[in-house]
């Protein structure tokens, strides 16, 4: 397909990743400035209880999409049949606009390693992982995101920059990207890159859902522990990709130190803030 034939998804507005500390002030405040919840796939494909419970008395009142971090999408292992059509009735139950998982493997010989770790940007990565995209996606019948993971290290045989290689990844098997601006900065960081140069190789049609997290700076190099507030270089790059993608659906992903919904909200605002005006500007 080519690229000015990619439909753009829907644009959700600013959302939050629903974290089972928030259950009860979200039922109980309903807040009207979360537009949608991204909820983590692996904590709702269980049989009952209350997870359930929850997740539906939420979703009366908010529209949701899935994220998950267990497909390891670029591993070498088959796809996981029984993981897919648990998936796919969770995705049926809240009627997901669309699901997410990363870019990455997360272990080999059905052990799951339960870390992300990434893979040498070569060729045949490209077409090995579109290939399977392709698959999940046909079979869910909804559009997949990929999300770009932070890393620590390069392949020696990494023949494409990752800039390259997501966006390959993403034209070839017709999916989205989930760009997580964190995640850029990390990686620019650890490798000494120019994040914005990521911003301009990204194809803009793929891009469906940005996240915004926190980390922690060990000087050498940072890891997306998503236990902090966002800081402010990475709020920049968020302007710069807001500048570059349009309105794209954004949301503050926290897994750490989890604080009151109110100070999430806030940072959700801040967002909010730095868009609007781009936003403007660009409409004008
Ligand atoms: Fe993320």
């Amino acid at each position: 397909m080519h690229n000015n034939e990619v439909r753009r998804l829907p644009n959700l507005g600013f959302g939050l990743g629903l974290r089972t500390d928030h259950y009860d002030s979200v039922i109980a405040e309903r807040p009207d400035n979360i537009d949608w919840f991204e909820i983590l796939s692996e904590n709702y494909m269980v049989d009952g209880g209350k997870p359930l419970h929850y997740l539906d008395a939420i979703r009366e009142h908010y529209p949701m999409v899935m994220h998950g971090v267990s497909m390891s999408i670029g591993g070498a292992d088959p796809l996981d049949r029984d993981y897919l059509k648990r998936l796919k009735a969770l995705a049926g139950r809240v009627q997901a606009a669309w699901f997410s998982d990363h870019l990455c493997w997360t272990g080999v010989d059905g052990t799951n390693i339960h870390d992300l770790l990434p893979l040498p940007y070569t060729e045949d990565a490209v077409s090995y992982i579109a290939r399977r995209i392709k698959q999940v996606q046909d079979f869910m019948e909804r559009p997949m995101l990929i999300e770009n993971v932070s890393s620590y290290l390069n392949y020696k045989d990494s023949s494409l920059t990752e800039w390259e290689f997501v966006s390959a990844i993403a034209e070839r098997a017709d999916c989205y990207i989930l760009l997580d601006i964190n995640n850029i900065y990390v990686s620019a960081f650890n490798h000494e890159f120019d994040p914005q140069e990521y911003l301009d190789h990204i194809p803009v049609e793929r891009v469906g859902q940005f996240h915004l997290a926190g980390h922690t700076n060990y000087g050498d190099y940072i890891v997306d522990t998503h236990d902090h507030p966002v800081i402010d270089p990475v709020w920049d790059l968020y302007a710069d990709a807001i500048r570059r993608f349009g309105a794209v659906p954004t949301m503050i992903e926290r897994d750490d130190h989890i604080p009151p919904l109110r100070e999430l909200l806030h940072e959700l605002d801040r967002a909010r803030d730095i868009a609007r005006p781009i936003l403007e500007e660009i409409a004008a």
